[in-house]
């Protein structure tokens, strides 16, 4: 069993991620830390709260983490990709249970639940962020010695040979903090980075998210929801290649991470030590140390940690495994 701590930025196919890992019968979701990034972290939490409620959580927990990044002036939201409200325009202001664990935001904040989640069970979660490392980075400064609690750090995050989607060279989640990014990659967790170099090679097609819609509430919503994110990426498509936009489809990043978790062995990756470039034209730019040094200039010297990084994939395997979860595990 996996038990998962998620930080995340709800958005769309951060849905998809939480609906993974609610529904994985070897996962144990422990709790929602939300974060800017796709909007802003008021929506951010109110997305998590309704998700947990809509897709039948009864003991996953919201923390509210991180409204602005560490250093840098925060960047424009993405609703033109997520929608107005994060959720392709498809919130519904439901109730949420009152007992519900997720109805209440706790007390501590991302970063203070991180670190005393991890204190109660050192060794035994699974952290994975898919938003701006921001909550992570803040835990490590508040509590350097959170890497060694934690069984393993899995990253949505970065690029290494595929083009970002922020710029040439940038992803959205490090280029909205790349200072916390980069500091985290800086110490020993063990890390594995789910990058574009594997996300843009498993998309989901209309046929694919379709054949959810029948999948009671969740894979209802999960349909709805990326009407809007759909669009914003075959429009996309359409104006590198249309050939690509034949079909519309979106990407599945964060249920990627989820998936690199639970299959790691349909990931193939490469190490080396990481950098985030933090100003400039490169700013966001995940920069990996594959070779070794030494160097004249000395900016890898410091960075012992050994960060993996996704570069392949078995992309069949991985679509297949989130769609059959959604269709044939049900909370609700
Ligand atoms: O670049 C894609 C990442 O940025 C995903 O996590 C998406 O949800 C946004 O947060
Ligand atoms: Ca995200």
């Amino acid at each position: 069993m996996y038990k998962i701590i998620l930080d995340t930025d709800p958005g769309v196919d951060d849905a998809m991620a939480i609906a993974f890992a609610l529904l994985h019968p070897d996962i144990e979701l422990l709790a929602l830390t939300t974060v800017f990034g796709n909007v802003n972290i008021d929506l951010t939490t109110r997305n998590a709260q309704s998700l947990l409620e809509l897709f039948g959580a009864t003991q996953t927990v919201v923390a509210r983490g991180a409204a602005v990044p560490l250093e840098q002036t925060p960047n424009g939201f993405a609703d033109f990709v997520h929608g107005q409200d994060g959720l392709g325009n498809c919130y519904d202001d439901r109730p949420l249970t009152a007992s519900a664990p997720h109805a209440e935001i706790h007390t501590l904040d991302a970063a203070d639940f991180i670190i005393e989640a991890t204190r109660q069970a050192p060794g035994e979660i699974t952290l994975v962020a898919v938003g701006p490392m921001t909550n992570v980075a803040e835990a490590l400064r508040r509590d350097p010695t959170l890497p060694t609690r934690v069984q393993q750090l899995v990253i949505m995050g970065g690029t290494v040979t595929e083009p970002g989607n922020v710029s040439p060279v940038a992803e959205a989640n490090f280029y909205n903090d790349p200072h916390a990014a980069d500091e985290i990659l800086a110490v020993n967790w063990p890390a594995t980075i789910v990058g574009l170099d594997v996300t843009h090679r498993v998309m989901l097609q209309d046929p694919h998210l379709k054949s959810l819609a029948s999948a009671g509430a969740t894979g209802d919503f999960l349909w709805r929801c990326s009407r809007f994110y759909v669009d914003f990426y075959t429009r996309r498509a359409r104006q590198h290649n249309a050939s690509e936009a034949s079909i519309p489809a979106c990407a599945m990043h964060d249920a990627a991470a989820i998936a690199a978790v639970i299959m790691p062995d349909a990931f193939e990756r490469i190490n080396g030590a990481a950098r985030v470039i933090t100003e400039g034209v490169a700013v966001g730019m995940l920069a990996l140390d594959r070779k070794g040094g030494p160097y004249p200039l000395d900016y890898w010297d410091n960075r012992t940690a050994e960060t993996y990084a996704c570069v392949s994939l078995a992309a069949e395997q991985v679509r297949q495994t989130f769609l059959d979860t959604i269709i044939n595990h049900k909370l609700t």
